[in-house]
């Protein structure tokens, strides 16, 4: 009989970042099966309720259910969005204690079930809490991948093309670093289209290099200011997680900033922090090595010392 391979990704975390990316995920067709877990088991149950009655309008079928540990036994992929968020005035290295108690409660379940696919974590600190997922569940360091710096090179690409009034996606501008505070913008290889951002400031006297400061430190802080006014980020955040996913489960071999661990690349070692990386059904390909300048190559090593420092009374 024939029998079709199915991909199925688990989502931990039905709050507001699992179930935008659940939202989203189905409306863009991405698995056959979504299987819903939650410590909260009623809301898991919940979700998956309302959820699969969007499916008739879905691009394809898709299976929704809530489910339990044993279920990521066959996953493909396993995305985690379960935890603490900040509230208003947190960073987001505040949350570290508490999500990693619950992170190797979490990963202890899931690798009692046998599961051997990818892990996508997307829980803040994201770069600490892909650490703690690596270290507990003992997988390849290329099959655990963290959001990273893929929402804040977003939130860079959309802010410069209404700067520049093009497209976003011809905006070619990446963050990288701690998805937090400490991020940086790589000005060195920022392109429009095929041009350096300095040649296409050149020939427009109505905008000024200055501004892109500007728009740098608006996209650092979004979070931030999001927060204050509606309590919480999730859309962004659950559209960023499908594009990775999409890049996984499709063998895209796409180039996005994600969290990945470095050995060696960028000068650093033992860490996990976002920086551009080949991603396709085997998880991480590659990293790819930007050649920054002197500056940016000075704020990646700090951004990594302050990930250093916030991790060690935890691990
Ligand atoms: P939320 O409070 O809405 O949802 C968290 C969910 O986790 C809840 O449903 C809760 O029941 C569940 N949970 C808690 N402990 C659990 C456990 N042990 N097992 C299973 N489920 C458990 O929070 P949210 O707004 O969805 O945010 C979730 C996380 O995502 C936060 O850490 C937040 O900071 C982070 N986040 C990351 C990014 C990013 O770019 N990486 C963006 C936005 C939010
Ligand atoms: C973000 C979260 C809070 O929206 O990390 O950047």
């Amino acid at each position: 009989m024939y029998k079709e391979k199915v991909n199925r990704v688990v989502l931990v975390g039905t709050g507001a970042v699992g179930c935008s990316f659940a939202y989203s995920m189905i409306n863009q067709g991405v698995a056959e099966e979504l299987v819903l877990i939650d410590v909260n088991e009623a809301k898991a149950e919940g979700e998956a309720m309302d959820l699969n009655h969007g499916v008739p309008f879905a691009p394809s079928p898709i299976k929704v259910w809530n489910g339990s540990y044993q279920d990521c036994e066959s996953a493909d992929l396993i995305v985690i969005t379960a935890g603490l968020a900040q509230k208003p005035g947190e960073t987001r290295l505040d949350l570290v204690e508490k999500n990693t108690k619950i992170f190797k409660d979490i990963i202890k379940n899931i690798m009692q079930s046998g599961f051997d696919g990818i892990f996508l974590v997307a829980t803040n600190p994201v770069d600490i809490l892909t650490y703690v997922t690596w270290k507990e569940s003992g997988l390849p360091k290329e099959r655990v991948i963290g959001s990273g710096t893929v929402l804040d090179s977003a939130r860079l690409r959309f802010s410069l093309g209404k700067y520049f009034d093009v497209d976003p996606r011809n905006v070619h501008a990446v963050i990288i670093g701690e998805h937090g505070d400490t991020e940086l913008p790589v000005w060195s290889h920022a392109t429009i289209g095929s041009e350096q951002v300095d040649t296409v400031l050149e020939g427009k006297n109505d905008l000024k290099k200055e501004c892109l400061e500007d728009i740098f430190v608006n996209v650092r802080d979004a979070a931030y200011h999001i927060i204050q006014r509606k309590g919480a980020t999730y859309y962004g955040i659950g559209m960023s997680l499908v594009r990775i996913t999409k890049a996984i489960l499709n063998n895209e071999n796409s180039i996005l900033s994600v969290s990945a661990y470095l050995n060696g690349e960028y000068g650093q070692n033992d860490v996990y922090i976002g920086v551009p990386a080949v991603i396709n059904r085997s998880g991480i390909r590659e990293i790819i090595e930007i050649k920054l300048n002197e500056k940016e190559q000075e704020q990646f090593n700090h951004s990594v010392d302050v990930l250093k420092e916030t991790m060690k009374p935890v691990l």
